[in-house]
């Protein structure tokens, strides 16, 4: 049997015996006696009676045993033409001092923390000095609108706001300041206090609730670490489902601690006291568990890259990284390599810089479409790794595990399920599919360690989104199967997330939106394919009767009113204006069928429908506006 074989069999037959193992790995302040619980719901909780601080483990406990000169973060911003380095030791002591300035503030064990950062050192700063205090941070992107920014500060209910007064873009300053105003006037919840970091790329203006990053810091006293419970949260983090309110995930401190740390190891192949790059942002999970956290709890040091993967300055900007910190293994989302292909199909760009240092590249965020799989395996001389893992799991669910033994790979899989997660493809009738069938991909309980342990505030919809579908199974929410190798291929979501630039995003949220306007009757929108991004929305409007306004003028309207309320990142730019919907007879909309239409798929006409011309109709309209491709015609 493979080494993988071997250890993820143990991981399913033995669990608790496996993850007691792993725990004894990284740094307790008394290790969990109970290894593996059932909530009362009958979810998996990891080690809850541990005690551990997972700043501890991560900056305090290294800086004890010699890496206190071993630099932790590389800053490097292009957009602002910095760049820093900062020790273990630096970061401690900043860690320590904004968590004794959150203790000012009246910051305790439990309280929320919801930071507005962009890609600077303050927000992991800030991030560890909530885990220091035993906090629960709660980080929204910056791309972010004031509505979106509001919903999160009215769940999450957080005692401090910090934030930055601006994030940079290649082109401009995004003021973050008025956008944190404006999400606290509209929440009903009001934190006592807003921290803001100053840029000097543009300054906030000051109110009565504002208190000055750099002036507190400077008052303030070092705080220690607080032992938390294994079982304790970390941090919420939101994450777009199919309502418009967006899902805050849970997750706790132990398992997650000794998840990330297994999974740098046998995923990512690093040893303490070498250089680890994702190009992601710290409002993603991407960037919570593998730009701060993992690294640092491994003895890494992470490079916080603000910038983008192409015009910073060019589309050699990653290997210009990857080169200069001497990267070990670097980790960013397809559509990063889909813009830079655009740019420098042939690489030239790519062999101005010595990468030897680089031992293998990782992909995830969306699915690695083959032709940008194979353009890089072309290019490179290592492996080009696809995984693939969710917000929900924290860590990869599927993964070629390069430290563990290195498998073939194959273009458009995941590889092979990772340690501790038992996979299963299940049809509608949840019987389990045969290879190459597909099916819709559940994890049977128990989850490992690391993966949520609940949704904000709202119990029942952890169950009704997660847990219900399949009992005995946690639903992914991707579509996908096996082949006969037992290599998974994930083909998409099964419901109404769609993936922007490898952002994760909710058709039924920016419905609600749209369908918000005045003139809007009806609406449905739909992700379709797009060769840069992935996917990109588009959404289909049926305006009220008696509408007698300029068509143009209301998709314009839209467009702005999704930017205004979700953000710039939700790249809708596209909307249809039509006279009728395809729906089934019971009055659904068959947005499927729309998709398969916009992405030049074969379709076929429902038994079900209720008024076949709609089709047609819709059908010809999206193939005016050159929505959808050629092979649609002859389908007409
Ligand atoms: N704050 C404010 N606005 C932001 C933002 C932020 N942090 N990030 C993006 N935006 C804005 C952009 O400025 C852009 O606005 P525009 O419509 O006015 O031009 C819009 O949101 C869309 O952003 P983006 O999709 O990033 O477009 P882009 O053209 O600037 O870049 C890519 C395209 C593919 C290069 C970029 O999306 C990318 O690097 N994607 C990788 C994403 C990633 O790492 N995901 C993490 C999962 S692993
Ligand atoms: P997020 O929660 O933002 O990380 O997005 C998770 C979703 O992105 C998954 O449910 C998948 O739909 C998609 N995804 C992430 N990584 C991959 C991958 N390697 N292959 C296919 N889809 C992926």
């Amino acid at each position: 049997m493979t080494t993988y074989k071997k250890e993820f069999q143990r991981s399913i037959q033995q669990p608790e015996s496996f993850w007691a193992e792993q725990a004894k790995r990284i740094p307790w302040f008394k290790p969990a006696n109970t290894i593996l619980e059932y909530d009362e719901q009958g979810h998996a909780r990891w080690f809850i009676d541990g005690e551990m601080n997972i700043c501890h483990a991560a900056l305090d406990h290294h800086v004890e045993h010699g890496r206190g000169d071993q630099p932790a973060i590389y800053w490097d911003s292009p957009v602002t033409a910095s760049k820093r380095t900062i020790t273990y030791r630096e970061l401690l002591d900043q860690v320590a001092r904004f968590a004794g300035a959150l203790k000012t503030l009246g910051v305790e064990k439990g309280d929320r923390v919801v930071l507005y950062m962009p890609m600077v050192p303050e927000a992991l700063v800030a991030m560890y000095a909530c885990a220091r205090l035993g906090a629960v941070h709660s980080v929204v992107f910056g791309g972010f609108a004031p509505n979106e920014l509001a919903v999160r500060i009215e769940d999450a209910q957080p005692k401090v706001v910090v934030a930055a007064s601006c994030g940079v873009e290649v082109d401009r300053v995004i003021p973050y300041k008025p956008n944190i105003d404006a999400a606290v006037e509209l929440s009903s919840h009001k934190p006592d206090a807003c921290v803001i970091f100053q840029r000097e790329q543009l300054l906030g203006e000051m109110g009565p609730r504002d208190h000055d990053w750099a002036e507190l810091i400077s008052q303030s006293a070092p705080a220690e670490c607080v032992a938390v419970k294994g079982g304790d949260p970390l941090y919420v983090l939101y994450t777009s489902g199919t309502t418009g309110k967006p899902k805050g995930v849970v997750r706790d401190t132990a398992g997650y601690a000794v998840a990330l740390h297994y999974s740098m190891e046998v995923i990512y192949q690093m040893e303490p006291g070498e250089v680890f790059f994702s190009a992601s942002d710290v409002g993603w999970v991407v960037g919570h568990s593998y730009i701060v956290y993992a690294p640092l709890l491994r003895g890494c040091t992470t490079v916080v890259y603000e910038g983008k993967p192409v015009r910073t300055p060019d589309a050699g900007a990653f290997w210009r990284l990857v080169s200069e910190y001497r990267v070990k293994s670097f980790f960013t989302a397809p559509t990063a390599f889909r813009a830079i292909k655009k740019e420098d199909p042939d690489g030239s760009l790519l062999r101005q810089y010595d990468i030897s240092c680089m031992k293998a590249l990782y992909l995830a965020g969306e699915r690695l479409d083959p032709p940008t799989y194979h353009w890089l395996d072309d290019l490179l001389d290592v492996p080009v790794i696809d995984h693939w893992w969710q917000t929900e799991t924290g860590w990869p669910i599927a993964a070629n595990l390069a430290g563990l033994e290195l498998l073939p790979t194959k273009a458009g899989s995941a590889s092979v399920p990772v340690p501790g997660f038992n996979v299963q493809l299940l049809d509608h009738e949840g019987k389990q599919a045969k290879a190459m069938e597909q099916g819709s991909v559940v994890i049977k309980q128990p989850l490992p360690p690391g993966c949520l342990i609940g949704v904000w505030q709202d119990p029942q919809r952890f169950q009704s989104a997660y847990m219900a579908a399949y009992p005995g199974y946690y639903l992914t929410g991707d579509g996908g199967y096996f082949d006969q190798d037992g290599y998974l291929f994930i083909m998409g979501r099964t419901d109404d997330v769609i993936n922007i630039a490898g952002h994760r995003l909710s058709t039924g949220e920016m419905e609600e939106v749209v369908g918000s306007h005045k003139a809007v009757a009806e609406c449905a929108v739909i992700g379709i394919h797009d060769s840069l991004r992935g996917q990109v929305p588009v959404g289909l409007v049926i305006p009220k009767d008696g509408f007698d306004g300029d068509e143009l003028t209301l998709e314009n309207e839209l467009i702005a009113l999704v930017r205004e309320k979700i953000g710039a990142i939700a790249c809708f730019k596209e909307v249809l204006v039509v006279d009728r919907l395809p729906k089934t007879r019971s009055g659904k909309i068959l947005r499927k069928l729309l998709r398969s239409i916009a992405d030049g798929k074969e379709y076929g006409v429902p038994s079900t429908i209720d008024d076949p011309a709609s089709l047609q109709e819709v059908h010809e309209a999206m193939l005016k506006r050159e929505i959808g491709s050629a092979h649609n015609a002859r389908q007409l």
